[in-house]
């Protein structure tokens, strides 16, 4: 009774507005209300489109690569192919010391001396390990911190108030839950920006290149090396799998060691070359581990301020008017190719010996370079179909992450799956 009673008083009142106009009115409060409708359904479809959000990460398409032989001449010309071509990609040797970790003595580009962050007690273990030596100290481990970046695609509408799909952090419980006692933080964009200007903010150019970045995947990945130069932990993208606790991804003989954890994402090995992959072996930024103070990180931020450089006079035009970038430029300049350079020209430091990415090739279990814990494929590239990735559904014992490359970062709006 009571519940029908509630029906028909809710039912009523259109009938009571209705009463108030006439036959005539009726059809036109109609046909107003049925634009109304359609407009905001308009809004509504229009923003889901507006406020996608890209996941920055670099995601290798060996799926859509063709290998050299079976390429039009055009991409062997333009330099995009080009199988294993030394560690160093052609890259000058990295002259300049960027800002890497609070309270730490760096050099600038211009070879002055400057302090980087306040050091005011944002990180207690930070600033206990790191001291004004010039020599950066890294203390080995990897601090309880987990970062993922969700920034709003550069052509949001509504970038400024963008809320995303709760659907893109599905997979954001299996890091909690593998991880108890971690900090988990969200960064967005206000989060990103302040994050910038706090540690990094003395780096006038540095600042710069951030807030220019011609697109979002380029920015999420230069913020994920700040985060781990200033901060440390694990940066890991939102569509990523915890399959292990972080806690066990170091071996055990190499826990008062390794100070950085990367891993495989792409090993040629014996096969042809790949489209956009321009090393043997190429390490995955899709998540890395690190211990905060790192040379590499400093590194890697010359190495994208370098590229940007080279980038600017290749186009003729300034950063902000970069626009679209093909999709080698985007990976040379701060994705897996610029990653890989600057990693692999560390492990060079620590081990002469090696010449190439392609001595990592066929590795079959993580091995310690220095202070850089390199994991095999499996490590954090399992479920890939090449590089002798595990595939056939199961998890290796050795999976430490799973990544479902849904990422949005080439542009053209398409998620895949591999
Ligand atoms: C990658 O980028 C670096 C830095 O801009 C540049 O020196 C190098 O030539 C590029 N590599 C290729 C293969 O284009």
């Amino acid at each position: 009774m009571a519940q029908q009673s509630e029906v028909a008083a809710s039912s009523s009142w259109p009938a009571q507005f209705l009463h108030y106009v006439s036959r005539r009115r009726q059809r036109f409060y109609g046909i107003i209300a049925i634009m109304v409708v359609m407009l905001a359904a308009a809004t509504f479809i229009y923003g889901g489109f507006a406020t996608g959000i890209d996941f920055g990460s670099y995601v290798p398409r060996p799926k859509d690569a063709l290998p050299p032989a079976h390429n039009s001449g055009a991409t062997g010309a333009d330099g995009i192919t080009h199988g294993g071509n030394g560690a160093n990609g052609g890259h000058p040797p990295v002259q300049t010391q960027i800002p890497v970790a609070p309270g730490t003595q760096t050099q600038t580009e211009t070879g002055t001396e400057t302090q980087t962050g306040s050091g005011s007690g944002q990180s207690t273990t930070q600033t206990q390990t790191q001291t004004q030596a010039p020599a950066v100290q890294v203390q080995p481990g990897i601090p309880t911190k987990i970062w993922q970046i969700l920034l709003p695609k550069s052509s949001s509408k509504s970038k400024d108030n963008f809320v995303a799909d709760p659907k893109i952090l599905a997979e954001t419980p299996t890091w909690l839950a593998k991880n108890p006692d971690y900090t988990y933080t969200l960064v967005g964009q206000k989060g990103g920006d302040e994050f910038v200007r706090k540690h990094f903010g003395d780096n006038a150019r540095l600042v710069e290149a951030y807030t220019q970045m011609p697109n979002v995947g380029m920015k999420s990945d230069l913020l994920r090396y700040l985060i781990l130069s200033a901060e440390g932990g694990v940066y890991t993208d939102t569509d990523t799998v915890a399959l292990r606790p972080i806690d066990g991804w170091v071996p055990e003989k190499y826990r008062d060691k390794a100070a950085v954890v990367v891993g495989i994402e792409f090993d040629r090995r014996d096969g042809p070359g790949w489209t956009d992959i321009s090393h043997w072996v190429q390490f995955c930024q899709w998540t890395i581990a690190a211990s905060p103070g790192h040379p590499v990180f400093g590194k890697m931020v010359d190495r994208i301020l370098a590229s940007l450089d080279d980038l600017v006079a290749a186009h003729g035009v300034p950063i902000g008017k970069l626009g679209k970038l093909d999709s080698f430029e985007v990976m040379n300049s701060t994705g897996p190719a610029a990653f890989t350079d600057v990693v692999f020209a560390q492990l060079q430091e620590y081990d002469p010996s090696l010449s190439d990415t392609k001595d990592l090739s066929y590795m079959e279990e993580p091995k310690l370079f220095g202070d850089i814990l390199v994991l095999s494929i499996d490590g954090f590239g399992m479920g890939q179909p090449h590089s002798k990735s595990t595939s056939d559904g199961s998890i290796p014992e050795d999976a430490l992450v799973r990544h479902l490359f849904s990422g949005a970062w080439r542009g053209d709006g398409k998620k895949r799956r591999m």
